[in-house]
């Protein structure tokens, strides 16, 4: 399904300030390609003081009707997904969209048969298999929520995450393969489910075979779908109807389990895959994220098959069996887009140049990154080993809770400029405010990034609480959406992302709040209270520094450390192990009792000639003590 492409950068401009003005009739005319039950009474109402967003308002779709049934016709031999498993000695999976729509309508009947309903929750916890989009699918067919929960995570963060949203089912798998490593994703939700009890069954697809406890409410995926039929009838959905939740983490607090709509996310997320991508009929796009992040659902799933696309899903890790598999995966697929992480680059251009070389690259025409500010050096290697110097690089930035591409160029066609997202999509109004949030006019500026006006894939809500939106998102800015980002803009209207402004790091393009981490870190019986902050790293961007108090009785010994760590393993995920950890015997504190992050920031990078003003501490001669003892 071929939506309106921008080809020119004058295009562009005329584009842009046209969907400024006339919001409400650009988007009318982007939501006119896609397959509707009924069409919308209003485009789009929406108070952001409130706040609240609607957009195609009474309209009703399925969006698998626009993922799947539509290209039957015209494309049903097509290849939707190309599935590359971790091994590459192991068969690679090339599934068409009418194989694809059976799969989906198969498994939508089996969660059916399990008495999923409209509306009802099912956490999904499962690694880069053909099945995830399946499942993702399915629930999408019949009306379910689904909340995908990346495969990385402990059991108490699956169980969070499921108790949060009440989920119903919960999806996994036996075990998964990334690299040469086998995790026990079945075990680790056994031990979730403990404290789960609205889980009604859990189904287990088998992948890596080996051994598993077995309980009451489990089923395996091979025995549930054997008699069920072909064929699911699409559920009617509202166009403002949930269609998923993810969860993001937030600087204070339990994750936000970011609420998506149906309607808006379709178009937009189309949309802008079809234009920022150029993706063309019979290219085959790569987007090397896991659909556990928001990346991995719009931009693997529901852009690229709504659009028609073929798609890559990718099972494994860039550096197994060695550094050239992604370079591998291009070739072998013939990838012509190919999308990934500001991490992945640093820590492939760290390996002999020859795992590049050796792979013919010859069909790539377009190269994106996400997720972190992309620094110049990876910049130019990605540009020069990767893209030979003919490859657009687009710099996408967006989040878990914009749903889709807010800040880019479009590839070839408006100009890129490296370390620079560049230019706004059609639709998106950002603008950059003071430190007393008055809004910055002069061209050339640096401040804080808010968006002025809504786009169709804004998350509507946090799930089950949407005063905590309203308070992250809608307050520090009235009438404006505050991402929490900083940035820098040129005299071109450029806008570089500088990183967050709030207690979030991003640690190898994973959002990471730094109270979470603490929470886990103070839950060690060592521990009487901790820090943690981001300092920069070659590869990761980002990587934790936890400044931590122990109790008298006990000794800071290598094994205390591991334990530690374990600790934060345990409650988040082996993505959230702090890189260094140092005993401290107290933390900087303002007379009010709260942590100056600031100074153990600068700490931390060793910018230790400029701490700033130090007098308002409650302790300033913990500071030296800190400096003194430094990893
Ligand atoms: O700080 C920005 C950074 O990642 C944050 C959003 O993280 P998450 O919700 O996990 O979504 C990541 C994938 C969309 C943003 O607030 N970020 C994302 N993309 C970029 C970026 N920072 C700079 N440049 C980018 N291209």
């Amino acid at each position: 399904m071929n939506l309106p492409k921008i080809s020119t950068q004058k295009d562009y401009e005329k584009a842009y300030l046209y969907s400024l003005e006339n919001p409400e009739s650009f988007w009318a005319s982007i939501a006119e390609h896609f397959v509707w039950k009924r069409k919308w009474d209003s485009v789009l109402e929406y108070n952001w003081l409130k706040p609240e967003t609607k957009w195609f308002e009474g309209g009703k779709l399925n969006i698998t009707e626009n993922c799947l049934d539509r290209h039957l016709k015209t494309k049903g031999d097509q290849v939707a997904i190309i599935w590359e498993p971790n091994d590459p000695k192991d068969e690679a999976l090339h599934i068409t969209y009418k194989e694809l729509h059976r799969r989906v309508s198969k498994f939508a009947n089996v969660l059916k048969s399990y008495n999923v309903e409209k509306g009802d929750r099912v956490c999904i916890y499962m690694p880069m298999i053909l099945e995830l989009t399946v499942a993702v699918l399915a629930c999408a067919r019949i009306g379910a929520v689904h909340s995908v929960v990346f495969a990385g995570f402990s059991s108490k963060a699956l169980a969070a995450r499921i108790n949060d949203a009440s989920c119903k089912l919960l999806l996994t798998t036996d075990g998964s393969y990334r690299g040469n490593k086998i995790t026990p994703l079945k075990d680790i939700a056994d031990e979730a489910l403990k404290f789960c009890p609205t889980i009604e069954k859990t189904i287990v697809y088998k992948r890596t075979g080996q051994d598993v406890n077995w309980g009451g409410n489990d089923v395996w995926w091979h025995e549930a779908i054997k008699n069920a039929d072909d064929f699911c009838k699409a559920e009617v959905m509202e166009a403002e109807d949930m269609l998923f939740i993810l969860y993001t983490s937030g600087s204070t607090g339990k994750p936000k389990g970011m609420v998506h709509t149906c309607g808006g996310y379709m178009v937009y997320t189309a949309y802008t895959f079809q234009n920022v991508f150029q993706y063309e009929e019979g290219d085959v796009y790569w987007c090397s994220a896991d659909i556990g992040w928001i990346t991995g659902h719009s931009y693997i799933v529901y852009g690229p098959l709504s659009s028609g696309a073929t798609t890559v899903m990718f099972e494994g890790v860039p550096s197994y069996p060695d550094y050239g598999r992604f370079w591998g995966i291009c070739e072998k697929h013939k990838v012509n887009q190919f999308y990934t992480a500001p991490t992945a680059i640093r820590a492939l251009a760290k390996h002999p140049i020859d795992l590049v070389n050796k792979h013919d690259l010859s069909q790539l025409k377009t190269l994106g990154t996400v997720g972190e500010p992309i620094n110049e050096e990876a910049w130019r290697w990605y540009n020069k080993h990767v893209g030979k110097g003919n490859c657009p690089i687009v710099d996408t930035w967006w989040q878990t809770e914009t749903g889709g591409i807010l800040i880019s160029s479009l590839a070839g066609v408006t100009r890129q400029k490296k370390t620079y997202a560049t230019l706004p999509m059609i639709g998106v109004s950002p603008i950059l405010l003071d430190n007393k949030g008055g809004e910055i006019k002069t061209k050339e500026a640096e401040g804080i990034l808010a968006i002025k006006q809504p786009w169709p894939s804004i998350a509507r809500t946090i799930y089950g609480n949407h005063k905590r939106y309203k308070d992250v998102y809608f307050t520090a800015y009235e009438g404006l959406y505050f991402p929490g980002d900083g940035a820098l803009r040129d005299e071109n209207g450029n806008y570089r992302i500088t990183g967050r402004v709030d207690d979030v790091v991003i640690v190898s393009g994973h959002n990471l709040g730094t109270a979470p981490i603490e929470n886990a870190i103070n839950e060690h019986e060592a521990v009487v209270e901790s820090a943690v902050v981001g300092f920069q790293h070659d590869v990761k961007g980002n990587a934790l520094y936890a400044y931590v108090i122990l109790y008298d009785r006990f000794d800071a010994s290598e094994n205390l450390l591991q334990t530690i760590r374990n600790k934060v393993t345990e409650t988040i995920g082996p993505i959230a192990k702090p890189d260094k950890i140092q005993f401290v015997s107290s933390l900087p504190k303002t007379r009010s009792g709260k942590i100056m992050r600031r100074i153990l920031r600068k700490i931390a990078t060793n910018e230790i000639s400029n701490l700033g003003d130090t007098s308002t501490l409650l302790n300033p001669d913990v500071v030296q003590e800190i400096i003194d003892k430094r990893l």
